[in-house]
């Protein structure tokens, strides 16, 4: 099934040109991703912005011999809407990560407020910017930018993101693993949501669709709870940093190919979908097809296996659980 949305709220033209902020940026992902994000050759102006330390990183980054200038703010002197001033392409990653024990819905009364007020702030200062949001709990936090973007009357659909390209660089990773290939070649859709059984890779539309079962049950739990594994490793000093500043240069980069007019640019993300909104999922990962304007077309997920459609009912459920938190914080506290 190919959807496409009948509505268009906002309507651009492509440049090559883009200013784009990252909130959050001192942090653990902030650091390399500004850096990934400084050496994309389609960003002319990369904008920091943390509690602390935003204008060193940017300091620091701003040798780097590409053509971008690049702006480092804190909160003080108005910083949040300076940062945010006009830009076209808004990464979230400001938040605090999961420990061991953890899940990442325990991360949401932290996480919630500070997501909460910073959409606030791109809904007055960029209002037209693609936002894209990796904080966690992901299958929370987009549903929460939605609201206060739909309170500030500026919500198009086809610019929020939640980014879920780690889960896919994860499938491509391990199941090479597994099938002994090169992970280069390997290109596994990942649907549903971020978060545990909410992940459903779908590995029958790769080349490995008849792995034996103990290796195909040990390889989707694996994928499922990949961020367990780094949560575990780091030992209480944080969650996945590396690859998923990787995760989300690749998404942004993507991001801004369609913004630039290019064709069949295709990544997997959390968007506001009709995939199961007739049965109360309002936000739902599949691949999207990305141009302009934003989301240009959300694919369907195509032929499932039984065990793949019985992960993908399961994340439905959890799904509407996830999102009805999101949108309830912002009612409860606007
Ligand atoms: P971190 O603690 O290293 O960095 C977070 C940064 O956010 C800090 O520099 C902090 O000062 C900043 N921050 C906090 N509140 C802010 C605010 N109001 N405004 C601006 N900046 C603010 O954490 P991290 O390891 O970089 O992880 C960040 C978030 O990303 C966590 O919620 C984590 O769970 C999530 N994450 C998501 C994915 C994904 O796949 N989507 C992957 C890994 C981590
Ligand atoms: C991940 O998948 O690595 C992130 O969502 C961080 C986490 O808490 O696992």
């Amino acid at each position: 099934m190919l959807t496409k949305f009948a509505t268009r709220h906002f309507s651009s033209t492509a440049s090559t040109a883009y200013k784009v902020s990252v909130l959050g940026a001192a942090g653990g992902i902030g650091q390399p991703l500004s850096l990934l994000m400084k050496l994309n050759h389609k960003v002319t102006q990369l904008s920091l912005y943390d509690l602390r330390l935003g204008a060193g990183v940017a300091t620091d980054i701003s040798h780097i011999p590409t053509n971008s200038t690049v702006t480092g703010f804190g909160p003080e002197d108005n910083g949040l809407a300076k940062a945010l001033d006009g830009a076209d392409v808004v990464l979230i990653p400001a938040g605090v990560p999961r420990k061991p024990g953890m899940t990442r819905d325990d991360l949401f009364n932290t996480n919630a407020s500070i997501v909460r007020d910073l959409a606030k702030a791109a809904a007055d200062h960029s209002p037209n910017a693609a936002i894209l949001v990796i904080s966690n709990p992901v299958n929370s936090t987009v549903p929460i930018v939605a609201e206060v973007l739909k309170a500030k009357g500026v919500y198009n659909p086809k610019k929020l993101f939640g980014v879920t390209t780690l889960d896919v660089l994860r499938s491509s990773r391990f199941l090479s693993e597994v099938a002994k290939t090169n992970p280069v070649h390997e290109i596994v859709p990942v649907v549903g949501g971020h978060s545990g059984i909410t992940i459903v890779p779908l590995i029958s539309q790769t080349n490995h669709k008849n792995l034996p079962k103990e290796t195909y049950d040990a390889l989707v739990h694996r994928i499922q709870f990949g961020g367990d594994e780094v949560v575990q490793a780091k030992g209480g000093a944080g969650s996945a940093t590396l690859s998923m500043a990787q995760a989300g240069a690749r998404f942004a980069g993507a991001v801004l190919n369609g913004l630039a007019g290019e064709q069949d640019i295709v990544e997997c993300s959390f968007v506001d979908s009709p995939l199961y909104k007739s049965e109360g999922v309002e936000f739902f990962s599949s691949k999207v097809t990305l141009g302009v304007d934003g989301v240009k077309q959300i694919h369907g997920l195509g032929n499932l296996t039984n065990a793949e459609e019985e992960m993908v009912n399961t994340a439905k459920e959890t799904l509407i659980k996830n999102i009805e938190k999101g949108v309830n914080f912002v009612k409860q506290n606007p």
